[in-house]
């Protein structure tokens, strides 16, 4: 029994919020944020519009590319930091119920940036044990319900958006994911930390007063460590299962800043054709960040059945993660 990457959908809001607009809010300039980020717009959702209604247009994608019907799905996992409630009921309850899937096991995962990868080797795992066929996973976030617009150093990151796949059963040893590596260091907790609502920080006047309920991130500090890891965790997957960087056509790193790709990318001697970016135009979307990048080389033509792709990510926690497989849906 392996676990195929079978299908492919995302969703970015319409409501565009570029650097000009972020001039206007905060210190900062257009020139500043593509030098140091790349970023030159980044998506925001509409009034009303929240995490699991993004997950929903891209399952429903996702779904529908697989050539599977909503019956199908035997489980939904949802990756995400900025689910509908902080606490109960998960994201993934509430997009089955949105999908109208009903009597299946749906739980979210909590690995920031990571998510979708973390996301990946849950489903994978469920498929080799034979527990499930069909696994849905979503990375959606709506960072924009955690970013302070006052904080130059973080507002200018973020976008909003979401990315779904459907992650199957085979037979086919050439359809199979061929590895995923995925790991975590809590003692880096306070790199990227979202101080409230939780245990620590329940909701409260001074929660509010100092703006805890905000995402907060030693941004240089995160920089370095994430161009460390990622380069020797791509190293890594790459040695382990004897593939050399230069016979991957689709690296797919997490768009967090093309500085920290543009590196990453270099220390692999991967060319541009090989590199996916598209922080440019999303902005660092977390969990949603590896999917919606998927997705454009998909939508573009670019990615075609049976050809490889190397995913690698890093965020919150601290969490890492990377994989290893080939594109197992029809070309589009
Ligand atoms: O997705 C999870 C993982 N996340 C990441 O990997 C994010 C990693 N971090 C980054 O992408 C970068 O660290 C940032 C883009 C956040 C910041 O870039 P940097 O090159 O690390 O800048 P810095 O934090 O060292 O700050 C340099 C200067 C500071 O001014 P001084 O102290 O040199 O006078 C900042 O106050 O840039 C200033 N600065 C800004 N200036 C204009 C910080 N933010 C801004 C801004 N506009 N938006």
């Amino acid at each position: 029994m392996y676990a195929k990457f079978h299908s492919i959908g995302a969703y970015a809001p319409s409501k565009v919020l570029s650097n000009k607009d972020l001039e206007k809010m905060v210190d900062t300039s257009d020139e500043w944020i593509l030098k140091r980020t790349g970023i030159s717009e980044r998506r925001i959702a509409g009034d009303g519009e929240v995490t699991s209604d993004m997950a929903t247009i891209a399952s429903d994608i996702a779904i529908d590319r697989a050539g599977l019907e909503k019956s199908d799905i035997d489980l939904v996992v949802c990756a995400t930091v900025t689910p509908d409630y902080f606490n109960m009921p998960s994201t993934a309850c509430i997009i089955s119920d949105k999908l109208g899937i009903k009597n299946v096991q749906a739980f979210d995962i909590s690995a920031a940036c990571s998510g979708f990868v973390y996301a990946l080797s849950v489903a994978k795992a469920f498929i080799e044990s034979g527990m499930k066929k069909h696994v849905l996973i979503v990375g959606a976030e709506k960072f924009s319900s955690i970013v302070d617009y006052t904080d130059r150093s973080t507002c200018i990151l973020f976008g909003d958006g979401a990315g779904a796949a459907v992650i199957s059963v085979t037979e086919d040893k050439s359809e199979a994911m061929i590895d995923i590596h995925a790991s975590a260091d809590g003692s880096y907790a306070d790199f990227l930390v979202t101080p409230a609502p939780g245990t620590i920080n329940p909701v409260s006047q001074r929660v509010i007063d100092e703006g805890l309920n905000f995402v907060q991130m030693k941004g240089n500090e995160t920089f370095k460590l994430a161009v460390k890891t990622l380069t020797k965790d791509v190293k890594d997957i790459l040695a382990k299962n004897s593939i050399d960087s230069k016979d991957i056509p689709h690296f797919i790193p997490h768009q967090a800043n093309y500085r920290i790709i543009k590196a990453v990318g270099d220390a692999l001697k991967m060319s541009k054709e090989q590199v996916v970016v598209t922080v440019g135009k999303y902005g660092n979307t977390s969990a949603a960040s590896i999917p919606m990048a998927i997705n454009d080389i998909y939508e573009s033509g670019r990615l075609k059945k049976g050809e490889l792709m190397l995913l690698d990510t890093f965020g919150g926690g601290l969490t890492w993660a990377s994989a290893l497989l080939p594109f197992a849906g029809e070309t589009k």
